[in-house]
């Protein structure tokens, strides 16, 4: 077979998944919920190759194309995955791969969503199992063992849900080995999952990611994952949450944009809270973060402008509105002296064949 590529976007989430009950297999404890994003996307193409290794060669965002080599958790996870798909194929034969990224890596625009699911998308069909691909219910769990829980999101067209199972809800301080036989863990694999709630055209929102830092974050959300129970407030957010899943995933299908607005914010910061009350403590927020987040509240109040902010594992502010306001918020945000630039989204497509 010859060469394949696949295209896959980041995703921004409304409602934030931070915890696992199950780190093996990515097992979140809550469901999250996302919208996919136009134009931050990996392209990623794949062929055999008569070479004794693997090589996955990575072009960053205006950076020169680097080998990656398996020296941190989603490295490892993704090489993982190579050597999986391999197996389950038996199609015993090394890969080349190459992987573009139109948007700064690893500074909490999820690159590992989009990187993770355009490349198990491509390696499947490479390795002759289409069926997977093409069944995206079955995509989004292959997606998901190959280490990016996120990653599941981008599976799927427009506006997309991340179920996990009830059993992995109510699993406070997350399953013990004992709980974990083989039955149960397939179980829970095969629950965890993604739906879509609507496709790309059901509404046209648009998310504008102001960059206040475009460096790699500090702390990675894998590790993050591990530590998240460890906060005081954890199992409040959990229990808290419920309730703002349902009324977010309504809001998407009414096009509610000020109840949508009010779940998305609350959620980020609730998330943010548990980061910066476990242990050890994780600040994502910078002073501009800070600030525009201060700003869109008070573009709010003052102007009646319907704009909200969240923010996943890093500095740089998502703005979430309604593509009628975006000419008046860039204006606003060019007026902020800690954004560099912005990235203009609109409602996307899920991971397909290019
Ligand atoms: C803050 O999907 O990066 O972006 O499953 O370890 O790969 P792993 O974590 P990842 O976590 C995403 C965290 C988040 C929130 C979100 O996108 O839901």
């Amino acid at each position: 077979m010859s060469k394949i590529t696949v295209k896959a976007p980041a995703n921004i989430a409304f409602i934030k998944y931070w915890g696992r009950s199950e780190h093996e297999l990515y097992i979140p404890r809550n469901n999250s919920i996302s919208m996919n994003l136009s134009n931050c996307y990996t392209i990623t193409s794949v062929e055999f190759g008569e070479q004794n290794e693997d090589i996955v060669e990575v072009k960053y965002f205006e950076k020169e194309v680097s080998l990656l080599t398996p020296n941190d958790l989603k490295s490892k996870a993704l090489f993982r995955q190579i050597e999986r798909i391999r197996q389950e194929s038996g199609i015993d034969k090394k890969v080349k791969i190459y992987s573009e990224n139109s948007f700064p890596a690893d500074a909490g625009i999820a690159s590992s969503a989009s990187s993770f699911a355009a490349l198990t998308g491509a390696l499947l069909i490479l390795f002759g199992q289409k069926e997977k691909f093409e069944d995206k219910i079955e995509f989004s769990r292959q997606i998901r063992l190959c280490g990016s829980g996120s990653a599941i999101r981008s599976s799927m067209d427009g506006f997309v849900e991340f179920l996990t199972p009830k059993e992995s809800i109510l699993a406070k301080g997350g399953f013990e080995q004992k709980d974990l036989t083989p039955k149960f863990s397939q179980y829970l694999h095969q629950g965890s999952k993604a739906k879509q709630i609507a496709d790309q055209n059901h509404w046209d929102l648009v998310d504008i990611v102001a960059i206040v830092d475009p460096q790699k974050k500090l702390v990675s959300s894998s590790k993050g994952h591990l530590i998240a129970d460890t906060s005081p407030y954890f199992e409040t957010r959990i229990l808290e949450m419920q309730n703002r899943i349902d009324l977010t995933r309504k809001a998407i299908l009414d096009k509610d944009f000020k109840t949508l607005g009010r779940c998305i914010e609350e959620d980020s910061t609730s998330m943010h809270a548990i980061m910066m009350t476990s242990n050890p403590p994780v600040f994502y927020w910078g002073a501009g973060s800070i600030q525009i987040m201060l700003e869109v509240m008070k573009w709010r109040r003052e102007d009646g402008l319907l704009a909200y902010f969240t923010l996943d594992a890093g500095p740089n502010v998502h703005i979430i509105c309604q593509k009628k306001d975006t000419q008046e918020i860039q204006k606003k945000l060019k007026a902020i002296s800690f954004v560099k630039w912005t990235i203009y989204n609109e409602v996307s497509a899920g991971a397909h064949i290019v």
